[in-house]
């Protein structure tokens, strides 16, 4: 199948997708950290990433050299069990050494416009990152950039203050940000997610679409979220 500007790879199974994403990761870990000495990751929340976190989890990696990031965070107090930093905390970084000055959580418990621009300078000293990974909603969301909601040009971090997907206060790496990276992998499984892919594949201009398509992106759909042929 093929979305406009995109590169797209269908594969069998949510467990496919998860080892795929883990392998390219560390592929991108390695080269980058020859090249540059540093790995510069940018991670996506929800549940999608979670396998190959775990799969992450259970890696042999030059660990001491990796800076990790957030795509977005919920304004939830930091030991919240829907945070995207301690879930991927449980999955994966309880169990490999990155040193805790190099994970960079977003301090959302500030609410979303101190925690924004609290993590402005952190993203800008940061930038270009090595690799992005996003999920999509079933909306055509990713990270926290709504349908219908305005992303203001220049800012790296944005607040999100109405948010429908619980919570409404959250905060998001923009596309300005999420955009300047060597590579993007956006993450789609699931039969629920099949009707967005169909809108993204008919051309709408879905955050997801706007965001993959200055991203240099590789999206990685399992058969289940993968529109049929037509
Ligand atoms: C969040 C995520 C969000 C997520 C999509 C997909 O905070 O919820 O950043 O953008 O990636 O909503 O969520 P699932 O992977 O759980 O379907």
């Amino acid at each position: 199948m093929q979305l406009t500007g995109v590169e797209t790879r269908v594969l069998a199974d949510a467990a496919a997708v998860a080892a795929t994403t883990a392998e390219m990761v560390l592929e991108a870990a390695a080269a980058a950290i020859s090249a540059r000495g540093a790995f510069r990751l940018v991670l996506a929340g929800g549940s999608t990433p979670l396998a190959a976190y775990r799969l992450l989890a259970g890696a042999e990696a030059d660990w001491a050299h990796w800076h990790l990031y957030h795509g977005d965070e919920r304004c939830l107090p930091p030991d919240a069990a829907a945070r995207n930093s301690r879930a991927v905390e449980d999955a994966w970084l309880r169990q490999v050494p990155i040193p805790a000055a190099q994970v960079h959580a977003i301090p959302a418990e500030l609410g979303a416009d101190a925690a924004a621009a609290a993590y402005e300078p952190v993203v800008a000293a940061a930038m270009p990152f090595d690799l992005v990974l996003l999920g999509m909603g079933e909306d055509g969301h990713t990270a926290s950039l709504f349908p219908d909601h305005e992303i203001r040009p220049g800012p790296l971090v944005m607040p999100v203050h109405d948010a429908p997907k619980p919570p409404p206060d959250r905060v998001s790496l923009t596309p300005s940000a999420l955009c300047r990276a060597r590579r993007m992998l956006v993450l789609v499984t699931g039969a629920a997610k099949q009707a967005a892919v169909s809108r993204w594949q008919a051309g709408e201009g879905l955050p997801v679409a706007r965001v993959a398509v200055g991203g240099n992106a590789l999206v990685l759909l399992d058969a289940a979220a993968a529109p049929a042929a037509r």
